[in-house]
């Protein structure tokens, strides 16, 4: 059984939702939240399907005037079926968003997760190091914490591992000059990895350029299976018993 850690459904992402879904057969899907137009549509799609669990939160880019209304809904919705974590949440200091709003809400959301004890997903773009100090010095390790589509250094992997986050590993690692995250996969213990598409966006090689959606998480597992030399269904037994535990799935 695979498990795609993160992907988004909404019906802004695709036509037809329900198609994409089906594809996955009985394989499981986290479906991330991102603003508070998708994070409805989680809550939906987890009252809706066995297969499908889902994380809330307000993304760093996506911080409206109607901001106080988005967390109270996330937070009503916290404890509902299937719902296992907070995210996605974070910092991006690739665009031009004020920094000191997106900390605050990225730190409300934090504590929002160690008040109900769930897990968190994190997004950080440019703000590598900013996000790894607000993580610390909020005690987020109190929770699960994974950051998702991993992308950083080798030497920043092991500093979250050590802290006890794990990473997602997404679409880019089949590209051709994603250097960087092979070389995290190689060398970290694949213990700590999680697998995900982040679909619709970032479809793996052979795909790369077309819609991406949760069923190409095994082009995933595959390049992974390659770059650590194992077998792609060991791969797929490890990862899939790693997301189960790090997001408490029933
Ligand atoms: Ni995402």
């Amino acid at each position: 059984m695979l498990i795609d850690s993160h992907c988004h459904l909404s019906h802004k992402d695709y036509e037809n939702v329900r198609k994409i879904i089906n594809n996955m057969e009985d394989n499981i899907m986290i479906v991330s939240g991102a603003d508070h137009e998708s994070n409805i549509d989680v809550v939906k799609l987890c009252s809706e399907y066995h297969n499908i669990y889902g994380v809330l939160g307000i993304h760093p880019t996506e911080i409206t005037n109607d901001i106080e209304k988005h967390l109270k809904y996330i937070e009503e919705h916290i404890n509902d079926r299937h719902i296992v974590g907070i995210g996605e949440i974070g910092l991006d200091y690739h665009y031009e968003y004020d920094k000191e709003l997106q900390k605050e809400i990225f730190i409300r959301q934090i504590q929002l997760a160690l008040q109900y004890k769930k897990p968190i997903v994190i997004h950080t773009r440019d703000a590598i190091q900013d996000t790894y100090d607000i993580l610390n010095k909020e005690n987020a390790y109190q929770v699960n914490v994974t950051i998702h589509c991993f992308s950083e250094s080798l030497e920043m992997a092991k500093s979250f591992i050590k802290k006890g986050a794990k990473l997602g590993v997404g679409g880019i690692i089949t590209f051709k000059n994603a250097k960087k995250i092979q070389e995290v996969v190689q060398n970290i213990d694949i213990k700590h990895i999680l697998l995900e598409t982040d679909s619709p966006y970032l479809a793996p090689v052979p795909l790369r350029g077309t819609k991406n959606e949760p069923k190409n998480v095994y082009l995933v597992a595959k390049k992974i299976a390659e770059l650590k030399g194992m077998d792609i269904d060991n791969v797929i037994t490890i990862t899939t018993n790693n997301t189960v535990a790090q997001f408490d799935l029933k």
